[in-house]
């Protein structure tokens, strides 16, 4: 009989995986053909990630590994051995919407609510690297999620909402500081 390699698993064996999922360490098990997507929802519980196409089309799985949006369908459960993960959870770790939760909220951006974790997530990641986006920059980031239900114009509103209060925000620290200081 021929012995597996510590790399290689057998039909049906299942591989202990350990990673930091929305900043706590979890640890969970699953074969080498687990999807991202199942890894999280079954093993993890974090059922916040949404499963629709499960080909990488609709964007309703999208997590953040590394912090890097990330269609969770389209990865091995194996591959974030050792990672960071995380899911819409994240974004309200004490039950408390952030910010751009609640600007979706304002904008009544959702409506079922199905396609509504992945792009929370999407535009999470992308509000990080682009934070004063246009209106047809949010909509081509959009066009990588499909919603059956908003019309995606009440999305985009939040997330140019979002973005503008942020920026205020910090243009408003930012002079803060430079106040001078009186005697
Ligand atoms: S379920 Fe992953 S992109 Fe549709
Ligand atoms: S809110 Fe229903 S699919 Fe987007």
């Amino acid at each position: 009989m021929s012995k597996t390699s510590s790399t290689t698993l057998a039909r049906g064996e299942r591989r202990r995986i350990t990673v930091t999922l929305n900043g706590r360490e979890r640890t969970g098990y699953c074969e080498s053909r687990d999807l991202l997507s199942d890894f999280v929802r079954h093993e993890l519980g974090a059922t916040g990630t949404h499963v629709g196409c499960e080909h990488g089309v609709c964007g309703a799985c999208t997590v953040q590994v590394d912090g890097v949006a990330a269609r969770s369908c389209l990865m091995l459960a194996v591959q974030v051995e050792g990672r960071r993960v995380d899911t819409v959870e994240g974004l309200a770790p004490d039950q408390t919407l952030g910010d751009l939760q609640r600007a979706f909220q304002r904008h009544h951006a959702l409506q079922c609510g199905f396609c509504t974790a992945g792009i929370l997530m999407s535009c999470a990641d992308y509000l990080k690297r682009v934070p004063d986006p246009t209106e047809t920059q949010v909509r081509e980031m959009l066009s990588g999620h499909l919603c059956r239900c908003t019309g995606y114009t009440p999305i985009v509103a939040a997330v140019l909402d979002v973005a503008a209060l942020r920026n205020e925000n910090n243009k408003n620290n930012e002079s803060s500081k430079k106040e001078p200081e009186h005697a």
